[in-house]
């Protein structure tokens, strides 16, 4: 088999990256076995491969362990989640152990250890939101789905999470779904959005696409696809340009780097 996976389930190096079956039996025959291995269907297996070869291909040639990043997120848009399955396929591309890969992906938080809902909603409760209502917003949305932090409805539809910081407190309280910004929440504006996801309806954000991908659609734009849809909708908002214009109309300007040659 190509996967460098030992009996015992300890990873080899040295794995090279396979590309997709060009139709030949050997080739097709390695990729059942791969598939069998990693716990991945060949059709499934085939396509993960052909977008992981593309994804490698963006980084300079010696660097191509940079690739985790965006390939974990691509294996969260194919499972709901970082898989077994996915893990190891991750390590096997790119010669890496289970362990490191796993490393990898406990430590940032967009990667979800169990499978996520179609609607991943985060409630930001750290300082700046907490202090605008967030804890409120996060207790209303909990009781209406029933749901504790890092769990998912039984229908799949909605996950839920306390989130640590949105990088938008100037719009605190904020919620976000599939990373997707519902700005200035109230416990009722919160809960009105959830059952408008529960019930299957287009909601729309604050601020990016007009309405919100599924967590999957999301995570495939993560890993670097791009879904046509980055010009839809509002960008920044005027809370955060507010410093830059302040600084336009001041004229100040950031200092310049300066180098030897101009300190002569
Ligand atoms: S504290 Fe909630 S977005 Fe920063």
């Amino acid at each position: 088999m190509s996967t460098t996976e030992t009996a015992n389930g300890a990873a080899g190096a040295g794995a090279a990256v396979p590309q997709v079956p060009a139709g030949a039996d050997g080739q097709e025959a390695d990729l059942a076995v791969t598939a069998s291995a990693l716990g991945y269907a060949p059709g499934v297996l085939a396509r993960l491969d052909a977008d992981i070869a593309e994804i490698i291909a963006r980084y300079p040639v010696g660097h191509e362990r940079s690739a985790l990043i965006p390939m974990l997120h691509l294996i969260q848009s194919v499972d709901g989640y970082v898989s077994p399955a996915g893990i190891a396929l991750c390590a096997d591309r790119l010669a890496l152990t289970r362990s490191e890969v796993s490393a990898v992906a406990t430590f940032y938080s967009q990667f979800r250890r169990h499978p996520a809902g179609r609607y991943h909603v985060g409630v930001c409760t750290n300082a700046l939101c907490a202090v605008m209502g967030g804890d409120e917003v996060w207790q209303a949305v909990a009781d209406h789905t029933g749901l504790g932090s890092d769990e998912t409805s039984e229908d799949g539809t909605i996950s839920l999470e306390r989130l640590e910081c949105n990088a938008a407190c100037d719009y605190a309280p904020v919620v976000m779904v599939n990373w997707e910004f519902f700005d200035r929440q109230t416990p009722a504006s919160a809960v009105a959005l959830v059952e408008a996801l529960e019930r299957g309806e287009d909601v729309t954000p604050t601020r990016g696409p007009e309405t919100v991908p599924t967590f999957r659609e999301n995570e495939r734009l993560l890993a670097g696809f791009e879904d046509g849809r980055a010009q839809e909708g509002p960008g920044a908002g005027q809370p955060s340009l507010q410093g830059l214009g302040l600084a336009r109309s001041q004229g100040w300007t950031a200092p310049r780097e300066t180098s030897e040659e101009d300190s002569k």
